[in-house]
């Protein structure tokens, strides 16, 4: 069957897409739009058309798997054009999310109707691109440059009733009515001219709009290419002819689309999409169900998990050992949900929703009605054994049994109980409730329905679930681990904390690896024995240095929490350098890189190579929800193919670290990371 059909109602042509998932317009769809214009344009007896769309979207955007192959005619631009020039008039009718082409589509079209729940948007932005069929060109003539701006370099999709008053649209529809009210609507129109042409509206020049505009968003845009190029067509837009804006809004689509950082973006869209498949367990698995959660642990990382459960609206029984610390654990969620919504973030009468939701309690024996329980407490083997062991004792069967630990062996936690296959690794990423990554650790024996349960319920809890098998720090900690054993060596040869942390910085990391130890505590694994000081690391423990709650680590911090270079830190680095007997020398920025990032690859092969992720776009995702790493460079691997793997392997060989061998064969054969 054809993706476009047509049928008529009357004098109005109705133009139907159907192209699962997401009605992405593909060539098809777009020779079948082309199609249907003509036959509008060539029958005296139809007077206006609808474009619709079947399935749970109107179109979501150009068909991204196109990108980077041969064009196939007619191309998107020529499409919308047709649409604008029909002398009969046509009505999008919009539901679900009309996205980047599909909202351009949707623009050339003379009249827009949508029903409430729909949102339309161009998040082009997010692929590394701008809008390149007139999205640049036409939301500023028909919405003002302030809106174009935001919803072009910042690529957030706004509801249909925004849009309506925006002037985007010009009419709701009712729910579930939607074709009915396009097709009363075409009627209503049908003979009304001139017709309007978003291309022929003028749009009013806003400098000072673009200014405010750009100083806001200053930091967020930082390292990105994308942001300013729309920024400068939606300018264009206010001062060119439209025909010369589309020339302009080409050009810069086109640099765009050639650039590495729009392919590294387009990389992790697929990358976080395919991570949430498991190879082996099927799709159609038959989840178990989740109807209320117990967490263990109302520390930060506690609280943080339960917090991501609350806001989906799924109760949860968090347990502690002390009422103070139950109550200082409760009040921090409290506090946060507050301020989330003093800031807006939230709606007030959420704060009350969300902690209605919870129950706090001093009992384990409270979880026997948890389908999850997820274990949030101190990081030893011994207490977790005998934790599991009691949750067995406890626990409803088919309950899920997780652990948060971020490097403890889930097997050996697994085995203190007479149910394996119920265990599972949830390994959140602090701040719990904020950050997006959740590694899923699969254990020898953990079941397929128990995997797939928590990828899904991963996915409600809107975390980005990737798949890890054990191993001493999963993915992301095992290759982090690398990174922070370089800098610490490179500190013994005269390179300072804040060089290091630049590079990192400087590379789009929102921090480098000492600034990391001091957010999360020096402290963190030291054996708190001060008379032992063994390295760089025990030393500032030793005298309190640690990390930003105590105002000095690596840095010293101020009242407010902003950094400077310490020379107490200066002065400890230089004794251990003195009695190590390595030589003081310049250290380029360059030697960081390789020394830092090279071993982060090299450790991502060897984890490839022993199977301990699925694919190395998992690795990406990974570092780019867990720890920051800039989208633009795509993840380490992505990262590892642009900057070249024989480069790769000969700044390891050269600092002598062992080059994994799955990574050494790839760079013979001239092969890249999938
Ligand atoms: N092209 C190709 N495939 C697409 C696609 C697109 N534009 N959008 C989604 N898909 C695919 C996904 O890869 C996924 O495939 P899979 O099932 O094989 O993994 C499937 O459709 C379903 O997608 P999601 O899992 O994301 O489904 P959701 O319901 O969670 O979300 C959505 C739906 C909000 C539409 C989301 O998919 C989305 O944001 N899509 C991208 C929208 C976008 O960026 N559009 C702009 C494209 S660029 C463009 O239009 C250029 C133009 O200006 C010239």
């Amino acid at each position: 069957m054809s993706v476009i059909t047509t049928e008529r109602q009357g004098d109005i042509f109705v133009i139907t897409s159907n192209n699962p998932p997401v009605n992405a317009l593909g060539a098809a769809v777009r020779q079948g739009l082309d199609a249907a214009m003509d036959e509008l344009a060539g029958d005296e007896s139809l007077k206006a058309a609808v474009i619709r769309c079947e399935g749970r979207t109107f179109f979501a955007g150009a068909d991204i798997t196109e990108f980077g192959k041969a064009p196939v005619g007619p191309d998107l631009r020529q499409v919308i054009d047709k649409i604008e020039a029909s002398d009969k008039p046509v009505v999008a009718a919009i539901h679900g999310t009309a996205l980047g082409g599909g909202c351009e589509v949707a623009l050339g079209c003379h009249y827009r109707i949508a029903i409430p729940s729909a949102v339309i948007g161009t998040p082009e932005v997010k692929l590394g691109l701008l809008p390149g069929a007139g999205g640049t060109q036409r939301i500023p003539r028909l919405a003002g440059v302030a809106l174009a701006l935001q919803m072009n370099a910042i690529g957030d999709p706004i509801p249909a009733a925004k849009a309506k008053e925006a002037g985007l649209i010009d009419r709701l529809a009712t729910e579930g009515q939607l074709a009915e009210d396009a097709i009363a609507f075409a009627r209503e129109i049908a003979y009304a001219r001139p017709l309007p042409r978003a291309s022929e509206k003028q749009a009013k020049p806003d400098p000072q709009a673009i200014e405010d505009f750009k100083a806001k968003n200053a930091r967020r845009f930082k390292g990105f290419d994308a942001p300013a190029a729309n920024i400068a067509c939606v300018e264009a837009a206010t001062r060119l002819p439209f025909e010369e804006g589309m020339a302009f809004e080409r050009q810069e689509f086109m640099k765009l689309m050639m650039g590495v950082q729009s392919a590294a973006q387009r990389h992790i869209f697929f990358a976080e999409r395919k991570a949430a498949k498991i190879d082996d367990v099927p799709e159609d698995t038959k989840l178990r169900e989740i109807r209320k959660v117990g967490v263990i642990g109302a520390g930060t990382m506690g609280g943080g998990i339960s917090m991501n459960f609350l806001s989906a609206g799924i109760p949860v029984t968090i347990v502690e050992m002390q009422q103070d610390a139950l109550d200082r654990g409760t009040g921090v969620m409290r506090k946060n949900y507050e301020g989330s919504a003093a800031k807006g973030r939230i709606k007030p009468e959420a704060v009350e929703k969300a902690m209605g939701l919870l129950t706090p309690t001093l009992s384990l024996d409270d979880l026997a009605d948890c389908d999850l329980i997820i274990e949030a407490v101190y990081e030893n083997m011994e207490v977790k054994k005998e934790l599991f062991g009691k949750l067995d004792a406890i626990a409803k069967p088919g309950a899920i049994l997780a652990s948060n630990t971020s490097y403890l062996n889930i097997d050996e936690i697994a085995s203190a109980t007479s149910r394996p296959g119920d265990v599972v690794g949830m390994h959140f990423f602090s701040p719990a409730n904020v950050m997006k990554l959740l590694e899923v650790v699969r254990g020898a024996k953990t079941a397929k329905d128990v995997l797939a349960t928590v990828m899904a319920i991963g996915k409600r809890i809107k975390k980005v679930p990737v798949v890890s098998g054990v191993c001493p720090g999963f993915i992301g900690n095992r290759m982090l681990s690398q990174r922070q054993q370089a800098a610490n060596a490179m500190l013994m040869q005269g390179a300072t904390p804040q060089q290091i942390d630049k590079v990192h910085t400087d590379f789009g990391m929102p921090m480098g690896p000492f600034q990391m130890s001091d957010l999360a505590g020096v402290d963190i694994g030291w054996h708190r024995d001060e008379s032992r000081i063994e390295s760089i690391r025990d030393a500032l423990c030793a005298e309190g240095r640690w990390g930003q709650k105590k105002q000095a680590g690596f840095y010293d911090y101020d009242e407010n929490r902003r950094p400077s270079p310490s020379p107490r830190v200066a002065e400890i680095i230089e004794e251990f350098r003195a009695k190590s007997g390595n030589d003081k020398r310049d250290t380029s920025d360059e030697e960081i890189v390789e020394r830092t990032l090279y071993p982060m690859v090299n450790e991502g092969a060897k984890i490839l190579a022993e199977g301990m992720a699925q694919r190395a776009s998992d690795i990406d995702v990974v570092w780019i929800y867990g720890y920051g790493w800039p989208v633009y460079r795509g993840g380490p691997m992505f990262w590892a193919n642009t900057e070249g793997l024989a480069k790769i392997v000969a700044g390891l060989e050269k600092h002598g670290y062992e080059v994994a061998p799955l990574l050494k064969e790839k760079a013979e054969k001239g092969e890249r990371f999938a």
